[in-house]
């Protein structure tokens, strides 16, 4: 193999990003993996921002030549010497020297906001749940995590909705596939358990052949996983969606259209002979968190080793 795989999770802030790219490193194996948090590349520290007025979601607060320039060098399989941003601290620290493996994840902020940087990538993902839900997580991340009051958050997300309109959302047409974690209904508590996930499949990289899932589900208008067909930024789309409350049953159906031609999906997926590794696809049946998570991983992974064909 001659160059790393390299995928892209792009959303706002709170959007589900590090989970995701969590979930997909452990279904590709984490020692595989090289992690690139694009939050490095600010170009002013906290204080900085707060005394310019600038929030960390402008592109003149990052600095994007940089960020591209190293993407390309980890695309070729060349190491970075990365800046290093502290969440914790709001300053930066030394750099690291990171030298890709064979799959690289870049999750953050604007990773799609250049053609240099977009051009770095094999699979496109955006993350785009509701407003709504990513207020609740932004709330709780940074009032549990980063050290903030919940009216701080609120606060900072309305300070910043003219940026995450301007610079951050329209990210969403450059993604081979956008992910929408959803509540199944409005006051539905936000336990992950019970979100569904809607997935825009964009024909700009070859999906697996879910058509399958159409005749099972015909004539039940209420099946747990439907696959339909949509417009998304004015653009036909095919799309996907899987509730929480799928059964284990009808999950495997969808796990088995990706697993028959990727022998690697197959093993991660066979909770029977490969117990350990059923747990870590997130669908065996005591750990499972998620159903419709868990398949975003797979579908994402899936994509990835396509890439690659490295493991068949
Ligand atoms: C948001 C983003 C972060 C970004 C941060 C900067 O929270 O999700 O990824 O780095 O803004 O703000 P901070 O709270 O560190 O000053």
């Amino acid at each position: 193999m001659s160059r790393p795989i390299i995928l892209g999770i792009v959303g706002d802030s709170a959007a589900g990003k590090t989970t995701l790219t969590k979930g997909i490193a452990q279904v590709l194996g984490p020692e595989n993996v090289t992690l690139i948090c694009t939050d490095d590349y600010h170009r002013y520290d906290r204080q900085q921002r707060a005394e310019i007025g600038i929030t960390a979601l402008h592109p003149d607060c990052n600095y994007l030549d940089i960020m591209q320039q190293q993407l390309s060098l980890l695309r070729t399989g060349q190491p970075i010497l990365k800046p290093v941003y502290s969440h914790k601290t709001g300053t930066f620290e030394p750099p690291q020297y990171i030298k890709p493996n064979k799959f690289v994840i870049i999750e953050g902020l604007l990773g799609y906001s250049t053609r240099a940087a977009r051009d770095a990538y094999d699979v496109k993902v955006y993350l785009a749940p509701p407003e709504p839900l990513r207020a609740k997580w932004k709330v709780k991340r940074d009032t549990q995590k980063r050290g903030y009051t919940a009216e701080q958050v609120l606060a900072e997300l309305e300070k910043r909705e003219p940026d995450s309109e301007q610079f951050i959302r329209p990210q969403r047409q450059w993604s081979d596939i956008v992910v929408s974690f959803y509540p199944p209904n409005e006051d539905a508590d936000e336990s992950n358990g019970h979100l569904n996930v809607r997935l825009v499949l964009r024909p700009t990289i070859p999906h697996p052949d879910f058509t399958s899932i159409i005749n099972l589900t015909r004539g039940s208008s209420d099946s747990a996983i439907r696959l339909g067909l949509d417009r998304d930024m004015n653009k036909p789309v095919d799309v996907l969606e899987v509730d929480g409350h799928a059964t284990l049953d009808q999950v495997n159906k969808l796990e088995h259209i990706m697993c028959s031609d990727m022998p690697y999906l197959r093993n991660i997926c066979d909770r029977e002979s490969n117990p350990e590794l059923g747990k870590i696809a997130g669908t065996t049946g005591e750990t499972i968190q998620s159903y419709p998570l868990a398949l975003t991983q797979l579908i994402v992974t899936y994509h990835m080793l396509k890439a690659t064909q490295i493991f068949q």
